[in-house]
């Protein structure tokens, strides 16, 4: 079966967060359930370097303002189709946004052309590869399953890896899409008076999936729908929630280059040297007690004003904590200022570094993941596979990953994490708490750790149950 993939992040070439993790992986493992998966992408300068052995399938001189050309050839591993359009896309640094830290102004077109290519793919612009799926990743990908509806092509899956992130402008770019009329309903694009990207992938699309299943049944909720609830309740019957898995070549700690020693289940404690070695890049105290890291996007969903206000507690609980993020300055700023009370006790870095984050997740004893909300969540699938123990809010897809270390888990050795809720301070300290009791016990602590590193955190099943979709609906064609 062939699959056009679309996203507009990609590891290891362009990547923001974990949607990049999952559109790089996810095509290997559909190949191994026989399904040739090519992923088409913006050629942003990192992709347009690293495109090797490529061929121009299509160019012309008009595609939303210049001229463009769809290369297919391979990056870094990946089988890609890329759109080379130099006036959407040859831009340095965040793929999203400008130098002033606003959205591109142009980013309607940026993600019109990328989508109006791909359904160009599914009815059979290139010769040698027609899908017969084109799986969509996130807003930016939104109005492919509109182009394809309005337009012709295969079927058409949408999957929603943050419905944060939604793609809302104007009516007024509606002319610039190349839609019909009748496109501007409340059947298609239309949404609010304005056109909304992933409303309309949501409401063109053949099928619906989110990354975990109890965000599925979030997100169908008022408060967390975010507008959106009620199309997806209307559409209750397309939507399935299959659970993100992780690349466990890339994220493996028998064999990982990015730390200071490789370690199995049986050896944990060849860990310490990575704990050491994370005591020097962040500049804390040498000890054996509790070191809890953090390595995230600064934001509010991921409930990083919590962890500020939770710093006394967990400093009384005699444990150090090391943070690895970026985003919001006024976060940033706010743990910044708290963390001068706890000198050696408490390091940042304020940077996006992928080997420090392997490292982190080597050698701290807990991962801290208190977000207000989490589609699925990948860093506490990279804590569960490294021992690295989850502390995370029940929330999203850390709820369906994370075992809560209750009485009757802990006895049955299933246990893999502290889970708490609802996502306060009160109850982060509680958690905190827990942890400390927990680590305090060195068989419970190892059997948390054991059980975690035992669970089956590969894209095995998943992927699995995303072949199992692609047949249903081309059962159904
Ligand atoms: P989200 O996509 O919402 O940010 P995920 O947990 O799905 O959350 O994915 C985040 C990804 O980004 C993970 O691979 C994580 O390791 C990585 N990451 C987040 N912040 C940083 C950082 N500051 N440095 C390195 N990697 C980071
Ligand atoms: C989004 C979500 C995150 C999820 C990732 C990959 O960025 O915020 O929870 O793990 O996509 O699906």
């Amino acid at each position: 079966m062939k699959v056009l993939s679309v996203a507009s992040e990609v590891f290891p070439l362009v990547k923001t967060g974990g949607l990049a993790d999952v559109a790089g992986a996810l095509p290997a493992a559909l190949a191994k359930q026989g399904m040739k998966v090519i992923t088409l992408m913006p050629g942003y300068p990192a992709v347009m370097t690293a495109l090797e052995n490529y061929e121009t399938v299509f160019s012309t001189d008009g595609h939303f303002g210049g001229a463009a050309r769809l290369l297919w050839g391979k990056a870094k591993g990946l089988d890609l189709f890329v759109l080379d359009a130099p006036h959407l896309y040859d831009r340095p640094g965040n793929p999203y946004l400008g130098p002033d830290g606003k959205d591109w102004p142009d980013n309607s077109r940026r993600f019109a052309a990328l989508a109006t290519i791909a359904a160009e793919i599914g009815r059979g612009l290139v010769a040698d590869f027609v899908p017969e799926i084109i799986h969509c990743h996130d807003w930016q990908a939104g109005l492919v399953p509109a182009y394809v509806r309005y337009g012709g092509g295969p079927k058409t899956i949408m999957t929603v890896h943050n419905l944060a992130f939604q793609g809302h402008y104007p009516a007024s770019i509606f002319g610039t899409l190349g839609l019909p009329a009748s496109a501007f309903g409340i059947d298609g694009v239309e949404y609010f008076g304005g056109v909304g990207y992933l409303k309309a992938g949501l409401q063109c699309s053949d099928a619906i999936t989110t990354v975990s299943p109890t965000y599925a049944r979030e997100i169908m909720t008022v408060e967390d729908g975010m507008g959106l609830d009620g199309l997806l309740r209307a559409r209750s019957q397309a939507v399935h929630g299959i659970v993100n898995g992780i690349d466990t070549e890339i994220w493996n700690p028998a064999d990982d280059a990015h730390i200071a020693q490789t370690y199995t289940a049986k050896h944990l404690e060849r860990r310490d040297a990575n704990k050491r070695a994370i005591e020097r890049r962040f500049g804390l105290e040498s000890g054996g007690g509790l070191l809890i890291c953090i390595v995230s996007r600064l934001t509010l969903q991921k409930g990083m004003d919590l962890v500020a206000g939770a710093l006394p507690t967990l400093m009384q609980l005699g444990g150090r904590l090391a943070i690895l993020g970026s985003g919001d300055a006024a976060l940033e700023g706010a743990l910044k200022s708290a963390m001068v009370n706890y000198p050696g006790r408490v390091g940042i870095a304020t940077a996006y570094d992928e080997p420090l984050s392997h490292l982190l997740q080597a050698g701290s004893d807990a991962i801290l993941i208190p977000s207000r909300f989490e589609p699925c969540g990948l860093t506490q699938l990279y804590g569960l596979r490294y021992g690295c123990v989850p502390i995370v809010a029940r929330v999203g897809g850390l709820a369906d990953t994370v075992v809560d270390a209750n009485d009757a888990a802990l006895s049955a050795h299933a246990a893999t994490g502290i889970q708490f809720s609802p996502v306060t301070q009160e109850a982060l300290e509680h958690a905190l708490r827990r942890t400390a009791d927990l680590y305090a016990n060195r068989r419970a602590w190892a059997s948390l750790q054991q059980a975690g590193m035992k669970s089956d955190v590969s894209w095995t099943r998943s992927a699995a149950r995303y072949a199992e979709l692609y047949r249903a609906l081309l059962k159904g064609a």
